[in-house]
């Protein structure tokens, strides 16, 4: 997962979005945390119990990472909105956990990735992804590389 995040991180530029969906422990952070190294970003990405967004910024030139695990924000917009996202997206590559319901307003072009575990077998270790890319700005994208 952590593999996938940095090869993740080679296709995105300031303004993307990304929603990481899937449930508990499916592995959304440990992508995050990919991405992160992919980016090249200062800071641990780690599951926040309070914070609810957390910008890294870049150690070189590339863009900040912001990471928002919306799972405590309830609201919906209202919350979402006082986060600034809308501000902060286009020079930013914005992750969002939890995000369902909550910040596709803040862009039709978004990467969307859903996470799949066997329920059931703690022992199993395999996770099955889909990502699709909406809008624009996805619809020529090669996510082969992805998986090369
Ligand atoms: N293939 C895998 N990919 C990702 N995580 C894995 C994998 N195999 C085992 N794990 C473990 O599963 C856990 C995934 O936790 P992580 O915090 O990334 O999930 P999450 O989706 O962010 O959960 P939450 O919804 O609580 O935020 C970690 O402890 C990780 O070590
Ligand atoms: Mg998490």
């Amino acid at each position: 997962m952590r593999e996938l995040g940095r090869r993740l991180a080679k296709l995105l530029r300031a303004g993307d979005l990304v929603m990481l969906s899937g449930e508990l422990g499916a592995g959304k952070t440990t992508l995050t945390r990919g991405l992160g190294e992919g980016l090249g970003v200062r800071g641990a990405v780690t599951s926040p119990t309070f914070v609810i967004a957390r910008v890294h910024p870049s150690l070189g030139d590339g863009p900040p990472l912001v990471h928002v695990d919306a799972y405590r924000l309830s609201g919906g917009l209202d919350e979402m909105e006082d986060l600034d996202l809308d501000v902060s997206l286009p020079e930013s590559v914005v992750v969002v956990e939890w995000g369902e319901g909550k910040v596709e307003e803040l862009t039709e072009d978004r990467l969307q990735v859903v996470i799949h575990r066997a329920v059931g077998d703690t022992t199993d270790e395999v996770r099955h992804m889909t990502i699709t890319g909406l809008g624009e700005r996805w619809a020529s994208a090669d996510l082969t590389v992805l998986i090369a």
